[in-house]
């Protein structure tokens, strides 16, 4: 066992106070931002492994400066070019090179792995997170489509292995941190709020010359394209109803939904 940990500033702390993380889709909206939060907390994290798809210059960044010990890639063509270009750097760290399904399984279940932020966006994310939940880790969800496809098969089988599902949604985290440790059985009725997104104000009848700009475009929040576009259509919101009867064992009807245009109230809870 490992008597220090060195974290990104070089900082020699004790392993028990570190939290080594996987981060699934380092280079996209919820993966930029964990690694900021990393940045700003370098003594109480590690990153362990990163992946992405197609980003690889910004991957490269991150790689030179957190020196993941593992990095999943989309092929092996990408990470054998990475390999090339990691061979003479004297980093420091050794960084192994996976890719595929496969690679995202071994970097969302290795044994150092304490926390898996799940940031891939998709049904991509079902397999690396469900290997997290198998794992027994606590995987920060912020990809729901994963729970929505099998929140049923997630939760059972968090209940066995002992994981810990943790709201990242900023909807379902700001139950989360309402509740604060209160038993879901209590729950009366949970409140998501929506935005309406950026075409809550305008005509059905001008709904044809939406450009995929304005729709790209949200007024309140920063993300990805796919929770972009999905916040436009109001579908975010159903596959936020799904998230949270998993997440918090609420019956569907037991949720409702409620126009907050300021996005000051994220969410709420009512407590029997
Ligand atoms: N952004 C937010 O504020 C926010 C808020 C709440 C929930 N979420 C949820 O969090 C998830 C991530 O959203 P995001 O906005 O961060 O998305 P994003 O900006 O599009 O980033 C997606 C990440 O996943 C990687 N990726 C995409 N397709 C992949 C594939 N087929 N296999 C492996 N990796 C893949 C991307 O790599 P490349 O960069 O290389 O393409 C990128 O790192 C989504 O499920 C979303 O609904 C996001």
């Amino acid at each position: 066992m490992k008597s220090s940990v060195s974290t990104a500033n070089g900082q020699e702390v004790p392993p028990s106070v570190v939290t080594k993380l996987t981060v699934l889709g380092a280079t996209g909206s919820i993966g930029l931002n964990t690694l900021e939060i990393v940045r700003q907390f370098p003594h109480k994290f590690k990153i362990e492994a990163l992946s992405c798809r197609s980003s690889i210059e910004c991957l490269v960044e991150q790689i030179k400066e957190f020196q993941p010990r593992l990095v999943c890639v989309d092929n092996s063509e990408q990470a054998r070019e990475l390999r090339e270009t990691f061979r003479d750097r004297n980093s420091g760290t050794e960084t192994e090179f996976v890719w595929g399904v496969e690679g995202l399984i071994q970097i969302s279940s290795d044994p150092e792995v304490d926390l898996v932020v799940a940031g891939i966006v998709g049904a991509a994310g079902l397999q690396p997170t469900y290997s997290a939940v198998q794992a027994g880790k606590t995987v920060a969800v912020a990809n729901k489509e994963p729970l929505v496809m099998a929140g049923e098969l997630f939760v059972q089988t968090a209940n066995k292995t002992g994981a810990k599902l943790l709201p990242t949604d900023s909807e379902h985290n700001a139950i989360f941190q309402a509740l604060h440790g209160e038993p879901l059985e209590h729950i009366a009725r949970l409140i998501l709020t929506a935005s309406g997104g950026p075409f809550r104000d305008l005509p059905l009848k001008e709904f044809g010359k939406i450009t995929l700009a304005e729709a790209l475009s949200h007024p309140n929040w920063e993300m990805g394209r796919k929770i972009s576009i999905d916040s436009a259509t109001m579908m975010n919101k159903g596959l936020e109803i799904i998230e949270a009867h998993w997440l918090f064992n609420t019956p569907v009807e037991n949720i409702d939904v409620l126009m907050q245009r300021e996005s000051i109230i994220h969410s709420m809870a009512r407590i029997r």
